[in-house]
C-alpha cells in the first residue's frame, strides 16, 4: 500500500510521540507485544553512558539480548515494536493491514525519537528503523548503535518460530531475508559498533556487545572531552 489516510492516523500519531496507550479493541487482534519492566535505573556497568539502540534484521536477537544486556548495564529496557503496538492499541501486523507500511514507518521514526529523547536505556528497534535517515540521523546524536548481524540460516530459524512479520509473508521468507540482507547490511554498517550474533546460549552474544561496548567507551569519552574543549 503506497498512501493512507493521515487524518485518520492522526490520533495514533499523537500517541507515538507522547507515549501514550492506544484504545484496545479498535482492531481485530490485540496486541501480543508490552512494554518490559525496568530492570532498574542504576548503572553497574561503565560500559556505556548513552542509550544503546540495538538493529539489525528480523531474528538477529535485537529484543533477547535487548533485555539481557539492559539488566547487565542495570537500564530499563525498551522495545520499539513494542511501544508502537501500545501506541496504536494493535499489533504491527495490524497497522500494516489496516493502515499501510508507511503509516508504521512514520509511526516508527516518531516513536523512537521520543524514547532517544529520555533517558538512557537499551532500545531495540524493528529491522527497518535503521534504513530511514531521520532516524539515523537522531540515533547518531542520541545514541550508541550496535548492529547485530547475523547469518541468513540463524534468522530464518529464529523468524520461523513465529509467524508474525507482516514482510515475511510477502514471499519465500529465504528470498526475502538474503534480498533484505543485501539492502539494509550496508546501512547497517553505518553503526557505531558491529557484533555478530551467534546460535546458542544469548549470554555469549551479551558479553560480545558488553566488550565492544566497553573497548569503544575510553575513545568516546575523549571525543566527548575534546568537544568540550573546543567549545
Ligand atoms: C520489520 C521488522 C520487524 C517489525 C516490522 C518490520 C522490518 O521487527 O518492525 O515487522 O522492516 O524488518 P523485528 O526486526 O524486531 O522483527
Amino acid at each position: 500500500m503506497l498512501g493512507f489516510d493521515y487524518g485518520q492516523f492522526a490520533a495514533v500519531y499523537r500517541r507515538f510521540e507522547s507515549g501514550a496507550t492506544g484504545r484496545p479493541g479498535r482492531s481485530r487482534r490485540r496486541s501480543a507485544g508490552g512494554v518490559m519492566p525496568d530492570s532498574g535505573d542504576i548503572q553497574n556497568d561503565s560500559a556505556t553512558d548513552r542509550t544503546v539502540v540495538l538493529v539489525g534484521l528480523m531474528g538477529a536477537g535485537k529484543s533477547c539480548i535487548g533485555r539481557r544486556l539492559a539488566a547487565r548495564l542495570g537500564l530499563p529496557f525498551r522495545d520499539a515494536d513494542a511501544e508502537i503496538e501500545r501506541a496504536a492499541g494493535c499489533s504491527i501486523e495490524d497497522i500494516f493491514e489496516l493502515h499501510g507500511e508507511a503509516a508504521f514507518r512514520e509511526g516508527e521514526n516518531r516513536v523512537i525519537c521520543r524514547l532517544l529523547a529520555g533517558n538512557p536505556h537499551v532500545l531495540a528497534t524493528g529491522g527497518g528503523a535503521f534504513m530511514n535517515p531521520e532516524t539515523r540521523a537522531a540515533i547518531a546524536a542520541r545514541a550508541v548503535s550496535v548492529w547485530l548481524r547475523a547469518d541468513l540460516d540463524l534468522m530464518l530459524k529464529r523468524t520461523g518460530r513465529r509467524n508474525n512479520r507482516p514482510l515475511l509473508k510477502r514471499g519465500d521468507p529465504r528470498k526475502i531475508l538474503s534480498d533484505l540482507m543485501a539492502q539494509r547490511y550496508p546501512v547497517y554498517a553505518a553503526a557505531d559498533l558491529v557484533v555478530d550474533s551467534v546460535d546458542g546460549p544469548p549470554e555469549i552474544t551479551v558479553e560480545r556487545v558488553l566488550a565492544a561496548l566497553r573497548a569503544r567507551a575510553p575513545s568516546s569519552k575523549a571525543a566527548t572531552s575534546a568537544e568540550g574543549a573546543e567549545a
